[in-house]
């Protein structure tokens, strides 16, 4: 079920940030660049979902061929999308939506990408969940997050302040992706790990009932050690 009071404080604080979300992103966006690359280069032409578009930083790195419908829960980060979006040579459907209740029939989509987004959805395995059910079975589901670091007294700071952390920016820092992705029922074909102490990870994945099977291939060092953590 969905935390509706969750949902609508997450959208009240994109909201509130849209304006100048670009801007307090500006050094990290720097780093972000070449992983959002390698992110959508995961990702062929075809029906293309992006969740959480925000203000549409991943617009350069849509495939050729791409037809890509971005959805957002804030109106505010949409409306800063849509001015990239009126300046792409690619035509795109955005709209305003919640990734844990997506307004598309099922397999509607070839592939979906989420990128830094799971952090701040209040219920992540739901989110994802939905993705699987958009996307027509095999199709790719490419996620690239920041996660909670399984160093012991680094993972324990980040549960800390990461109430501080979503009061100020909407995201949460401890999140234990890659489980929720597998508590989500999707397939993980890979995890790669963007920086060296493996904060930042790339997913590859696909929903389960896919033509491909369901064994996963390979895993980033710390998918076992989250899931014995309860965060979400
Ligand atoms: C940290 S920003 C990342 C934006 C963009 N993906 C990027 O890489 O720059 C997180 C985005 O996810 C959106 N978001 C959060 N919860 C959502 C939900 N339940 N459904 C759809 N979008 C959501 C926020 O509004 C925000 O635009």
């Amino acid at each position: 079920m969905i935390d509706l009071q969750a949902t609508a404080q997450t959208k009240a604080r994109y909201n509130r940030i849209a304006g100048i979300y670009d801007k307090l992103e500006y050094m990290m966006e720097r780093r972000a660049q070449p992983w959002r690359r390698q992110a959508w280069d995961k990702v062929g032409p075809g029906k293309i979902l992006e969740v959480g578009i925000g203000t549409g930083k991943n617009l350069p790195f849509y495939p050729e061929g791409g037809k890509i419908c971005g959805i957002d829960l804030s109106n505010g980060m949409l409306e800063q999308a849509r001015k990239r979006a009126d300046r792409a040579l690619q035509e795109i459907d955005l709209r305003e939506m919640d990734v844990q209740a997506l307004d598309f029939p099922d397999a509607s989509f070839d592939a979906a990408v989420a990128t830094f987004v799971f952090c701040s959805v209040p219920d992540p395995i739901l989110g994802m969940q939905e993705l699987a059910r958009v996307v027509k079975p095999g199709g790719k589901i490419v996620l690239l997050e920041h996660v909670r670091l399984d160093h012991p007294f680094i993972g324990w700071l980040m549960d800390i302040i990461n109430p501080l952390v979503v009061r100020m920016v909407g995201a949460n820092i401890n999140r234990q992706t890659v489980r929720n992705a597998q508590m989500a029922g999707l397939v993980l074909e890979s995890v790669e790990d963007m920086m060296p102490n493996g904060l930042v990870k790339l997913i590859h994945a696909h929903s389960s009932n896919s033509q491909f099977g369901s064994k996963p291939r390979h895993f980033g060092r710390d998918a076992e050690i989250q899931a014995k953590d309860g965060n979400k």
